[in-house]
């Protein structure tokens, strides 16, 4: 069982791979549908359902291609199947579920918030475990331990918003087209964060946990006093993204002291951002997805698809529901 097909349809993003024993990426097609969401100001779910119906098989066909595989090579079809947007989760599990009936191959289901933790680790062949896991996307924020690859301990959460939602809602109010993570990245590197004193307040009770709605708010209500000059557009995405970043690392911080841990694994399209990437202290070992992998990706799906089947064996391929949400930690 060690050649992969991943399939990838959760959000915007159509994206098929295959990868050889969980780590060797032979390819990695990725079709993003932005483009096509541009003028929405971000996803519109029904679009991206109707998008992947066009772009998925093609994609599929290009990383069999591009990996130098056939259909006959493939020992297992893993897809994410929770959490994402339900219309565009039911047109890659339907099509994995139809290419596992068809080629008679086993199928597994993947939780596509655990494969983009799984994203930091693929890159290294010896995992220092126990480690912290942290995933910051544009629907998820979660620090963890790892135990192992499948075995998570949840140590905090976000009460509210994403990290990325809050980049993306920040970036439109700035007036910088979708994602906005990316783009107020751009914009803070001449920003000066000392400009403005945006905070990612604490919860109470909960060290652990994140809440980033009220900083959405302090910089909603900034902008909603004055006029912006460019310069002040960036320093505010400067602010904003100080004060959002150091969240994520007291919050590490904090749990590797008290769980004494070194290794800190950061999955998600917003462990991209160079500025987090500076803002770790040197003490800490953190590791990052190789290039490609942090935003959604189906690298992700196929590698961790790999260990799911090597633990649990394979799920029935007409019985696997996908679900919007992600009541259990992972799986
Ligand atoms: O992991 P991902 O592709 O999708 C989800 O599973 O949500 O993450 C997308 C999110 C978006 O919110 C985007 O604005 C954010 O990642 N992002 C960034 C950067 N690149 C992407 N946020 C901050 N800085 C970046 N460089
Ligand atoms: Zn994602």
């Amino acid at each position: 069982m060690s050649i992969v097909l991943g399939i990838e349809t959760t959000c915007d993003e159509t994206a098929a791979s295959v990868v050889k024993g969980g780590r060797e990426i032979l390819s990695n097609i990725i079709h993003s549908q932005t483009e096509h969401h541009l003028q929405f100001g971000g996803v519109y779910p029904e679009l991206a359902s109707r998008k992947h119906i066009d772009l998925l098989i093609p994609a599929i066909d290009e990383a069999l291609i591009q990996a130098g595989v056939t259909r006959h090579e493939i020992d297992l079809i893993a897809v994410a199947s929770k959490p994402g947007l339900m219309g565009a989760l039911l047109m890659g599990v339907g099509a994995a579920k139809a290419l596992a009936y068809a080629w008679k191959k086993p199928f597994v289901g993947v939780n596509h918030i655990e494969a983009h933790l799984y994203a930091a680790m693929m890159g290294q062949k010896n995992l220092s475990l126990p480690a912290l896991g942290v995933v910051i996307s544009g629907g998820h924020t979660s620090l963890v331990k790892i135990q192992a690859v499948g075995e998570y301990e949840l140590l905090g959460g976000t009460v509210d918003d994403a990290i990325g939602e809050a980049f993306d809602k920040v970036g439109r109010m700035l007036g910088l087209p979708y994602p906005g993570g990316p783009q107020i990245e751009r914009l803070a590197k001449d920003g000066d964060p000392s400009k403005f004193a945006f905070t990612s307040p604490q919860v109470k009770g909960k060290p652990l946990s994140f809440s980033f709605s009220g900083l959405k708010t302090q910089v909603l209500y900034t902008i909603k006093e004055r006029q912006l000059e460019d310069q002040e557009k960036k320093d505010i995405a400067a602010a904003f993204q100080e004060a959002a970043l150091r969240a994520v690392i007291s919050r590490c911080l904090l749990a590797a002291e008290s769980l004494g841990l070194r290794t800190v694994f950061v999955g998600g399209g917003v462990s991209n951002n160079k500025r987090l990437r500076e803002l770790f202290p040197p003490h800490l070992q953190v590791f990052y997805p190789p290039p490609g992998l942090s935003l959604d990706n189906a690298a992700m799906i196929a590698g961790l698809g790999y260990h799911i089947y090597q633990k649990k064996g394979e799920s029935d391929p007409l019985d696997l529901i996908p679900s919007p949400t992600n009541k259990t930690l992972f799986f």
